[in-house]
């Protein structure tokens, strides 16, 4: 089962982290969970991260980890 800690938070850059952070905190577990869903749909139609649409298995995994109960 995928968890934050092991599989989803290494998917955010420093980057990704840095211009997000007036939003939420990529690298935070509480604020992940709190706006997953926002993510993931930002995710899904490729809109970030800006600089390029992450590869579908990696949506995937973000989805399952979702659906999962979105485990720390
Ligand atoms: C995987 C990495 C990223 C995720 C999951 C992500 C997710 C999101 C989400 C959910 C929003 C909407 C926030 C809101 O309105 O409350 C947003 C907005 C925004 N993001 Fe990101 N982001 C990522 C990386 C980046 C990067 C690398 C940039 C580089 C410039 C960026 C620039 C922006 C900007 C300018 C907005 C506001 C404009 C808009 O809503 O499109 N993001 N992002």
């Amino acid at each position: 089962m995928a968890g934050y800690e092991e599989d989803i938070k290494p998917l955010f850059r420093e980057l990704d982290r840095d211009e997000m952070e007036w939003a939420f905190d990529l690298w935070s577990y509480e604020d992940v969970k709190e706006h997953a869903q926002d993510i993931l749909e930002r995710l899904r139609v490729g809109e970030m991260p800006c600089d390029g649409p992450w590869p579908a298995e990696r949506v995937e995994l973000f989805e399952e980890w979702m659906e999962e109960g979105m485990q720390p």
